[in-house]
């Protein structure tokens, strides 16, 4: 097995067997002391967590810690934050990382992001201090990181992005018990702001509660100590897992109506099916806040077309803005839109995504679509973003102002 099969072989497992046999079946496939990565083991993460079954997930992290391919600097932390020791045979460095580690998730880009996360660790504990205001400076401590060298660049939304999620949480009502849901928690930056970070908010029973999902357990665990560093926990948690394996499990804990604001910047591909799956489970109040990051970059071509559709009750208003770090001349777009129940539709307003077959709807998908790949190839063959701009807006013409509303200049 390569690295990495574990995960999708325990995942498919998932669907058939109950936990207890699950489990049984990976602790003898650990016992073979397979080459294991670290979302090989931290698939069994969200069942633990879903059942509470904090022994087992111990267990998970501890074996994370002591056999997975993580670099000595990540290795530490990770057994800081969760308490188990490390083993320090595990040691990779730089000239076994492209060799014998080929395919497992630290050899991505020569073991570099592990190795960003570790520094990023680092940077924002020397220069935090305690106070009331202490998550905030969490806040500006990853940001001041992220800007110190070109490559120590982190895809969280700061700077202008930031302003609009802000914008959102100025604007929100009370919270009467529900929740703020991130769809991709990375290192906890965002998650830190919709629990109230940058107004000092007090963490009192009253306050928004925060949920954060988050498939790559590394992330999780750095999630996790940026919140504690942030004296945030008491409101903010990150749960392990796909987005769409979480939601159905994350009802039976909040319940239907319970979701008050998501903001989703895990995969854009996935928003307008994400989207379908909190319908499907009821999750949204109405008038709940929806905000996409990436919709551009990498973009999210199928919840656009939804989304800014002639004829639709709902409709997403598409920021222009500059990307994070990008000097300003990097544009994305973020959507942002209330959420009202879909009607049901009409024949003339069908789903795209599950298999269009009358002909104009159909037509128009297939056409959207296939622009869109060429758009994804010309960003891989690095032609300026304004190309992709203009393609898309080529592709969906209704986005076009007052639906895209240009902050470039701000
Ligand atoms: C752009 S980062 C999120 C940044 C974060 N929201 C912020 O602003 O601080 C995207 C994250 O989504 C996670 N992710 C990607 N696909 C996912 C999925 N299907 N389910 C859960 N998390 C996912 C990635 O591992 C990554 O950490």
């Amino acid at each position: 097995m390569r690295f990495g099969d574990g995960h999708t072989m325990f995942w498919a497992l998932e669907r058939g067997l109950d936990f207890t046999s699950l489990w049984l079946e990976f602790d003898s496939w650990v016992a073979g002391r397979p080459a294991t990565d670290v979302l090989d083991l931290g698939i069994m993460l969200p069942g633990c967590e879903a059942l509470r079954d904090a022994h087992r997930e111990q267990r998970v992290w501890q074996l994370i810690c002591s056999l997975s391919t993580l670099r000595r600097d990540v290795q530490e932390i990770v057994s800081g934050v969760t308490g188990n020791a490390r083993n320090p045979l595990a040691y990779i460095d730089k000239q076994s990382v492209g060799i014998d580690f080929l395919g497992a998730q630290v050899a991505r880009h020569g073991g570099h992001a592990q190795h960003k996360l570790a520094m990023l660790v680092q940077h924002v504990e020397a220069v935090l201090s305690r106070g009331p205001r202490v998550a905030d400076d969490v806040l500006e401590a990853i940001v001041e990181f992220s800007m110190k060298k070109f490559n120590y660049w982190l895809k969280v939304a700061a700077d202008v992005k930031g302003t609009l999620l802000n914008y959102a949480l100025d604007h929100a009502k009370a919270a009467q018990g529900r929740v703020r849901m991130e769809l991709g928690a990375y290192v906890g930056y965002s998650g830190l702001r919709l629990s109230g970070a940058v107004r000092a908010e007090r963490v009192r029973p009253e306050a928004w509660r925060v949920l954060s999902l988050e498939v790559d357990p590394l992330h999780v665990c750095i999630a996790r100590h940026m919140l504690n560093l942030g004296e945030r926990s008491g409101l903010a948690e990150v749960r392990t897992g796909q987005v769409r394996d979480l939601l159905p499990k994350v009802v039976d804990d909040f319940g239907q109506l319970s979701v008050g604001l998501v903001f989703m910047d895990h995969r854009g591909t996935r928003f307008h099916e994400e989207l379908r799956l909190f319908e499907r489970e009821a999750m949204l109040c109405t008038q709940a806040d929806i905000i996409c990051d990436n919709v551009l970059h990498p973009g999210a071509p199928v919840f656009l077309w939804e989304e800014t559709r002639p004829g639709s009750n709902r409709r997403a208003t598409v920021w222009s803005l500059p990307e994070f770090g990008g000097e300003g001349c990097i544009e994305d777009w973020m959507a942002f839109e209330r959420y009202e129940p879909r009607q049901p539709r009409s024949s003339s307003m069908r789903d795209p995504s599950i298999g269009v077959t009358k002909t104009k709807g159909a037509v128009q998908l297939l056409l959207f679509l296939s622009l869109f790949i060429v758009v994804l190839f010309q960003k891989n063959r690095q032609i300026s973003s304004n190309n992709r701009t203009l393609n898309y807006l080529l592709i969906v013409p209704h986005l076009k102002q007052p639906t895209l509303q240009l902050i470039l200049d701000q």
